[in-house]
């Protein structure tokens, strides 16, 4: 991509085969919700959703309205799920643009069912059971009533009934605690009928295999990343679903510097020998982390290189003295594979002291995002 200075590369096809992994591993009578908030996980929304309408995707999670008016633009007719709370002032539009939102109160529930009247409709919700998340969501003590008062709330339907694991990739007793909440919960409310019932995410996708009910909620593993976990992963998809995204960036500069010079803000590397240091065209303000100072590799020519010092708004500096020919214009990876080496966001995320989401999610609108695959427009 030699018009770029620094860019990310998704590939398509990668993204269908993950959709059709998890597809496989949860069979064809269970939907998939697909996560495509934070413009798709850092992807770009309009693209990957209308890849994963093309790919058999049911339904669509998000987390504000302006994220569904993209959706719509590209496709009418999917279910999506505002999976954050509703703002008072976003519920006339949810209800007009069959937004289903996630209600844990019944005040929420009141406001949708005034707003579906003046606007002559019905508004489809999802019921959240809060099982140890804290974040959203009714006690599961308090559901089985909210579920009377809510049923009885004219234009308002139940659509779906879900709960959010909190720790799933490392704490098994408490996400068995939180399950059997949910099935406790189960066993009080008319459920039969919902058309969505869902507790998983990636992480309990994996771990979790028995709480699919008709819906999985997966976001990171579309992607083809794996949540770092502390338990072991016996699951297929681990083997199968591979990452769509790769980040790159060039050499802009290659100087040697003398034993003893300090580089960039706050002097915070300084060599111990001759070094020959290249200059790259990424930094925070393309979402590379300032926290990857000093800790980060890139990938130049197949091998690694080290960050040195701080990272900075559009430059940084990675260690070149093993590689002789490197030279101003070479493609570097940030994230991905390059000979048979390879840096996943994991790794990045390792060294940034983060969790891949948020190194996805962080890479900032100015980096063009280029999507390879038949499906590419
Ligand atoms: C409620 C809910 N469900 C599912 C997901 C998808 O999670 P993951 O990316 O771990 O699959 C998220 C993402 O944050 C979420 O908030």
């Amino acid at each position: 991509m030699k018009q770029y200075r620094c860019w990310a590369e998704i590939d398509l096809e990668a993204l269908r085969e993950n959709l059709a992994w998890i597809r496989h591993r949860v069979g064809p009578a269970v939907k998939i919700m697909t996560v495509v908030k934070a413009d798709a996980y850092g992807h770009g929304l309009k693209q990957i959703a209308a890849l994963l309408m093309q790919s058999g995707t049911d339904v669509f999670g998000i987390a504000n309205l302006t994220e569904a008016q993209s959706i719509r633009a590209v496709g009418r007719g999917w279910p999506i799920l505002m999976l954050g709370a509703c703002l008072p002032f976003e519920v006339e539009t949810a209800v007009r643009e069959d937004v289903m939102p996630t209600i844990s109160t019944l005040e929420e529930a009141e406001q949708f069912s005034q707003a579906a009247a003046r606007l002559g409709k019905v508004a489809r919700v999802h019921l959240k059971v809060d099982t140890g998340m804290g974040r959203l969501g009714v006690e599961p003590k308090d559901a089985p009533a909210l579920w009377k008062r809510i049923s009885a709330l004219p234009g308002i339907k139940i659509a779906g009934l879900y709960t959010h694991y909190s720790s799933v990739e490392d704490d098994p007793t408490f996400s068995r605690a939180q399950k059997r909440q949910f099935h406790r919960l189960l066993k009080l409310v008319p459920h039969d009928s919902l058309e969505y019932l869902h507790a998983n995410n990636s992480g309990a996708l994996l771990f979790e295999r028995d709480t699919h009910f008709n819906t999985v909620r997966p976001g990171l593993l579309v992607y083809g990343v794996l949540p770092p976990a502390n338990r072991r992963i016996q699951s297929e998809l681990q083997d199968h679903v591979r990452p769509t995204l790769t980040w790159k960036c060039h050499v802009s500069l290659v100087k040697t510097i003398s034993r003893g010079a300090a580089l960039s803000y706050g002097r915070t590397f300084v060599a111990r020998r001759s070094m020959r240091v290249a200059t790259l065209t990424a930094g925070y303000g393309d979402g590379y982390l300032r926290a990857a100072s000093n800790r980060a590799r890139v990938l130049i020519a197949g091998e690694f290189c080290r960050v040195l010092g701080r990272v900075t708004m559009d430059q940084m500096i990675v260690d070149v003295s093993h590689l002789p020919n490197v030279k101003s214009g070479d493609e570097v990876v940030l994230v991905g594979a390059q000979s048979n080496r390879t840096i996943t966001a994991n790794h990045l995320a390792q060294w940034c002291r983060t969790i891949p989401w948020e190194i996805l999610t962080a890479i900032t609108a100015r980096v063009p995002r280029v999507y390879r695959g038949s499906q590419a427009a």
